[in-house]
């Protein structure tokens, strides 16, 4: 993760870069463009690095946004909707980053969630449809263009797998049975010792920000990486959606999104498609046919192709203006931190 310091810093100079561009001004701190440009810096030297830090930090972010104010004219729609988005996804990385700090570290008042989780499957049957963007609203390069696509029939699981149902698979040997894992997921098993999720305890508890919670059934299952979902579905005789699958099947459900907003500090029973867990699924991240890269190729494009796996869905720490049925979010495998569950498919 980024210090998060950096992350506001970042947000910052992603808004001065581009107001400076629509405005056709100069950038306000030329000498912060390589420290915040994330293609530049890998995550893993940003610690090192000369970003603004205490009093510097707060007056930057005051100054780009008194800029953006005065400049908004010249701003085109799109750019000013990218700027909130790119701000908002950046915000759930922080959260990210909070949970994963030591203990002690930041204390949020977490939200109970009551409520039940809708059991067993639906069937979707055989259909074509339009997947992606149907051009009314903002949407990302990576979400268009929309196309047909021929799907056979599946079933899908009504909700997200719980943790209830994975403190099964646990149960059962799930981590030490080979046959259930992929060659590379049980690789990074071995090699990461990884016996549970993320956050659970070995007494049967979840740390959830400062402090370790008994785990609740009814809420998904959240910090299991691909490999871990890929392996719990195999187990389960089932297997994950495509991302087409995932789409076409949150077409049927009305818009009501989960915990959204990041102010409960944690998910719902799981349910929505939208809300409370990203959700692994199957497809690798790739640009649809007849793609083309808008405003720049380092948003989606540069990560076509190269293994990462798409999420879709969104979690209790997106802001709902991000949050929609055709958002493309994409990760490597082996990633956990991030707040991701998934929901099983299998074919009729
Ligand atoms: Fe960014």
């Amino acid at each position: 993760m980024s210090p998060l310091a950096w992350d506001l810093g970042h947000i910052a100079a992603f808004e001065d870069l581009w107001v400076s561009r629509e405005a056709g001004g100069e950038l306000l701190r030329e000498d912060l463009a390589t420290v915040y440009d994330a293609f530049e810096t890998p995550r893993a030297d940003r610690g090192d690095l000369r970003f603004l830090r205490h009093d510097e930090l707060p007056d930057y972010l005051e100054a780009v946004r008194d800029r953006t104010r005065r400049a908004f004219d010249d701003v085109s729609p799109f750019i000013a909707e990218m700027l909130i988005q790119h701000e908002h996804q950046h915000n759930e990385t922080m959260l990210q980053t909070l949970q994963l700090a030591e203990p002690g570290v930041y204390s949020p008042e977490l939200r109970p969630a009551p409520g039940t989780a809708p059991p067993g499957a639906r069937l979707v049957e055989a259909d074509s449809f339009e997947l992606g963007d149907a051009g009314d609203g903002f949407a990302y390069d990576n979400e268009r263009p929309r196309h047909s696509v021929e799907l056979p029939a599946f079933r899908i699981d009504r909700a997200p797998v719980t943790n209830g149902a994975f403190a099964e698979f646990v149960a059962d040997g799930g981590y030490a049975r080979r046959e259930l894992w992929s060659g590379e997921g049980w690789a990074q098993r071995e090699s990461e010792g990884w016996e549970r999720p993320l956050y659970w305890t070995a007494e049967g508890g979840v740390r959830r920000f400062d402090r370790v919670l008994a785990l609740e059934p009814e809420l998904p299952v959240m910090h299991v990486c691909f490999y871990e979902a890929e392996a719990f579905a195999r187990w389960r005789g089932a297997r994950l959606p495509s991302e087409a699958e995932w789409e076409r099947a949150a077409l049927d459900e009305d818009d009501a999104h989960g915990r959204l907003e990041q102010l409960d500090f944690g998910p719902g029973p799981a349910g929505p498609f939208v809300g409370d867990c990203w959700e692994w699924t199957a497809t690798e991240f790739d640009g649809y046919p007849g793609f083309r890269p808008h405003p720049y190729p380092e948003y989606s494009q540069v990560f076509f192709r190269s293994g990462f796996r798409v999420l879709r869905g969104a979690s209790w720490a997106t802001r709902a203006r991000v949050a929609r049925r055709t958002f493309r979010n994409w990760d490597r495998p082996q990633r956990r931190q991030i707040f991701a569950g998934f929901r099983c498919a299998e074919d009729p």
